[in-house]
């Protein structure tokens, strides 16, 4: 972007990218509108609504840079924030505002994104849309209310930089909430290659070396109904280097479960060779927070010898669920409550889909450690995705009609490796209008053979029928799924799929929010 056009879209000034007619609503009136930047007035107004008397300022640091990490009995070397990964937990209450300076240590440019959370949009981490990335070398200072409580994480919002080591817990307590555990543990899940001989990016640049040009595009097009023989991810083969066939990567849950087969799964920051350890006491209920920081798969866990009861998923809370194994979906958290026997425990993440998985020790008590390959049989039980899942009453949406509806269509093709959204790949992709005040219903409709995490910045919105607020959610492949949103946070919003390899190559666009002239 030149500097010109960049600014005008930070501003929403009335630039040539800021105005924009809106065709087929106002036909008789021509009406004009502006885009509300993430510099509008409206943006402040909004940051100053959810700014609470008494609210404390909480400071923290980050420092993003390279560093060699102990996977548990692997050594690599990665990007992180400071010298772990997961990096540093962050932790306010509702109403805090937090400030958070940013150290770019890195080589490259990055930035940091506040995901799940409705944030002032200045502030939401998104290079080109809401903010300038931070240089090499450079630093940014990062301040905004939190105003619900919840699971988030934070992470880069810059090419496949999240599948390095750069990621990490932000936790909104409830001031108000009563003790209904005893303990509490959190679970930061990952798929890993960086620092195993391959990259992130490089694995990003083999899928599109492998993609090829193109000329078998229209043969493998899943994005239409033309495509439907191609609808296999048969084109993929055995042919990747380092990398398995996609047909051996299918879930009956999921289908396509994803494009890369890791050599690690890392449940906080270890491989099942060194395993985190868990403690409690028998008979104590554990509120379990698990994050999914993966790039390319969704995690089945479960523990041995319990049920599992969600309380919340991407921080709201829903009518509690038992269940013995849980789908999480990249970017989805879950929180779930555990009332712990006696001895020692496997936690599992399986990596759902493809071979391998991750493992934590649970111990309230005497026993021999579990293995990585110890049976689970939960596991094999019937596992509970977010669109399982009902809102509690307290965060229900209102009823009310939509004023505005806008369709997502999810589509791609593994040849060329490009993934889209209405048939078009970010950042030629066409903004999704609206405008403060709105009820807006989005409907993701999946055309192609894979699963994927759509997540939408900035909003909670509900799933139809009662569902479960929620900021990211699993769309089946060939599946339709309607939310609702408030459109109450106005500003720039990117809405993604949370693979991010999708992402990367296309699968993205924005919520823009738009004022009237
Ligand atoms: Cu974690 Cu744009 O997302
Ligand atoms: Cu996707």
């Amino acid at each position: 972007m030149s500097d010109i056009t960049r600014r005008a879209v930070l501003r929403g000034a009335a630039g040539l990218a800021g105005v924009a007619a809106l065709g087929g609503l106002a036909s008789c009136s021509r009406t004009t509108t502006t885009t509300v930047g993430p510099l509008a007035d409206a943006v402040a107004a909004a940051e100053a609504a959810r700014r609470k008397p008494g609210g404390r300022l909480v400071t923290a640091r980050l420092t993003a840079q390279p560093v060699t990490l102990d996977l548990g009995g692997r050594s690599v070397s990665t990007w992180a924030y400071g010298d772990t990964s997961p990096g540093p937990l962050l932790r306010v209450d509702a109403g805090d505002v937090l400030r958070v300076d940013v150290d770019n240590q890195l080589p490259v440019a990055t930035s940091v994104h506040w995901h799940g959370l409705a944030l002032r949009n200045d502030m939401d981490g998104v290079p080109g849309l809401t903010q300038d990335p931070i240089p090499a070398g450079g630093t940014f200072r990062y301040e905004f209310a939190a105003p619900h409580p919840g699971t988030y994480f934070y992470h880069p919002h810059s090419g496949v930089q999240l599948d390095r080591g750069l990621y990490g817990v932000l936790i909104v307590d409830d001031p108000d909430e009563s003790g209904r555990y005893d303990v509490e543990w959190i679970v930061v899940l990952d798929d890993w290659v960086d620092g195993t001989g391959r990259t992130p990016d490089r694995v990003l640049a083999d899928l599109q070396q492998a993609g090829g040009d193109g000329s078998m595009g229209d043969m493998h097009d899943m994005g239409g109904m033309e495509g439907m023989e191609g609808m296999d991810h048969g084109s993929m083969g055995g042919s990747m280097g380092g990398m398995h066939g996609i047909e051996g990567m299918q879930s009956p849950l999921l289908g396509g479960a994803g494009d890369i087969a890791y050599p690690h799964y890392l449940l906080n920051g270890r491989t099942p060779a060194d395993p985190a350890t868990l403690s409690a006491k028998p008979g104590q209920r554990v509120r379990i927070r698990f994050v999914n920081a993966g790039s390319d798969t969704a995690f089945r866990v479960a523990v041995g010898g319990h049920r599992m009861t969600v309380t919340h998923s991407d921080g709201f809370p829903v009518v509690p669920m038992p269940t013995d194994a849980l789908l999480i979906g990249m970017g989805e958290r879950f929180d779930a409550t555990v009332t712990l026997g006696e001895g020692v425990f496997p936690l599992v993440a399986s990596a759902e889909g493809k071979q391998g998985r991750a493992l934590a020790v649970i111990r309230s008590g005497a026993g021999r450690p579990p293995t990585g390959d110890v049976q689970v049989s939960e596991l094999s039980g019937k596992a509970l995705l977010g669109t399982g899942l009902s809102t509690a009453e307290s965060v229900r949406l209102d009823r009310r009609s939509a004023d505005r509806s806008h369709n997502l269509v999810l589509g791609g093709s593994m040849a060329p490796y490009r993934w889209t959204i209405n048939g078009k790949a970010f950042p030629d992709a066409d903004p999704l209008r609206l405008t403060q005040g709105e009820r807006v219903r989005l409907r993701f409709v999946n055309q192609s053979m894979m699963f994927h995490p759509m997540h939408v910045h900035g909003h909670t919105f509900a799933l139809t029928h009662g569902g479960a607020r929620k900021d990211t959610i699993i769309v089946r492949p060939m599946a339709t799924l309607d939310v609702d949103l408030e459109a109450d946070n106005p500003g720039q919003w990117a809405t993604h799929c949370h693979n991010i390899y999708h992402a990367e190559t296309g699968m993205m666009t924005t919520l823009s929010y738009q004022a009237q002239e």
